[in-house]
């Protein structure tokens, strides 16, 4: 991974260099997403036999937002610091990064959500810390970027759907919260929860889903350093198609665990239970390790193909990460541990 960390840095968002300035030899190529996005749509939806979800009238519910009235603060933002991964891949452009979105909540159509989320009220937000904690903990935005210093981070995104990217993001390690928070003992679990909020999220009207989004981590991948809270992209906050204002990012993982707009942390002692393992058991597993040589029961997980560029690559190993990575894993059947 390429990380940077720049403490106390603190650029107006007036001043971060236009993202075309960094990628204007990518071009998005929306209709070759497009056709992908077809192609791809039943790729998470629960079996090969199901439908698309469809919209169903349900009673609202009343949004886990924040009832603070306080503007969000404005981020402490970096310019991104290389045009590549360390592996050598080129960064996605931000084009591609903010209109090609996996986002149930909006819509199953990778191109739209965009543009059905571009008006999801953000700010204010908290995010509620609790169970087997010692200090349970309410955090607003602010307090989550004047606490803890934003770093930027170079991270490939692999697709369950065997799509991928490289995303700069910005944030800080979720250790920083468990850490102020203080796990108890018998805490060996993170659940994450995304906002539940019918009424602005017409995808949370399909009973297809089980909704909110829930996913999870064994506590020692949660405090992996490399497991981002991110705040933001390419130097700047992020926008609600990629899970504004706070979501995760666990690199050498399925891109479906990285959870969008989190509201809710909590330490638990079970194996949590994700909306995906509730939606296909039998083809989401709670730890969706990137693995090429473990299949997904429709399709083969052994290439992906990389927005922006044409050809097929071969996945790697925990996404790449296998070096800082694997160990968490020694003496674990990787194979029915999907
Ligand atoms: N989080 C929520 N709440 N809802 C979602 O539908 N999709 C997941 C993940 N997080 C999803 C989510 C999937 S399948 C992927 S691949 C990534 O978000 C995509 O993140 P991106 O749109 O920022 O690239």
């Amino acid at each position: 991974m390429l990380i940077k960390t720049k403490s106390g840095t603190e650029i107006p968002s007036s001043e971060i260099t236009p993202e075309h300035i960094y990628h204007s030899r990518r071009k998005f190529m929306v209709g070759a997403a497009g056709a992908a996005a077809s192609t791809l749509l039943a790729a998470c939806a629960p079996s090969s036999s199901s439908p698309i979800p469809e919209a169903t009238e349900q009673p609202a519910a009343t949004a886990a937002q924040a009832a603070t009235s306080a503007p969000a603060a404005t981020a402490k933002v970096v310019q991104i610091s290389a045009n590549e991964d360390e592996l050598g891949d080129a960064v996605n452009s931000f084009e591609d990064i903010t209109n090609y979105n996996n986002y149930y909540e909006f819509t199953t159509d990778k191109t739209g959500v965009a543009s059905l989320a571009k008006n999801y009220p953000t700010s204010p937000w908290q995010v509620v810390v609790d169970g087997l904690v010692k200090n349970k903990r309410i955090y607003d935005m602010d307090d989550l970027r004047s606490r803890f210093d934003q770093e930027e981070r170079i991270y490939r995104l692999r697709c369950v759907e065997a799509w991928s990217m490289v995303i700069p993001w910005m944030g800080f390690p979720l250790s920083k919260i468990l850490n102020e928070v203080e796990p108890l003992p018998e805490a060996k679990y993170v659940r994450f929860e995304t906002v539940y909020d019918p009424e602005q999220m017409p995808g949370q009207k399909s009973r297809w889903f089980n909704w909110p989004y829930v996913e999870g981590l064994r506590l020692d991948e949660a405090m992996h350093d490399l497991t981002l809270m991110s705040t933001g992209l390419y130097g700047r906050d992020l926008l609600p198609q990629n899970g504004a204002p706070l979501r995760l990012v666990v690199p050498w993982k399925y891109g479906f665990k990285s959870i969008k707009s989190i509201v809710k942390i909590e330490l638990v002692d079970k194996m949590p239970t994700s909306l995906w393992m509730t939606s296909a058991p039998n083809e989401y597993g709670f730890y969706a390790n990137v693995n090429p040589n473990v299949d997904h029961p429709r399709w083969s997980q052994g290439t992906e193909r990389r927005i922006g560029e044409l050809g097929r690559r071969k996945t790697l190993m925990f996404n790449g990460y296998e070096e800082q990575v694997a160990s968490l894993y020694s003496g674990l059947d990787l194979k029915s541990n999907y």
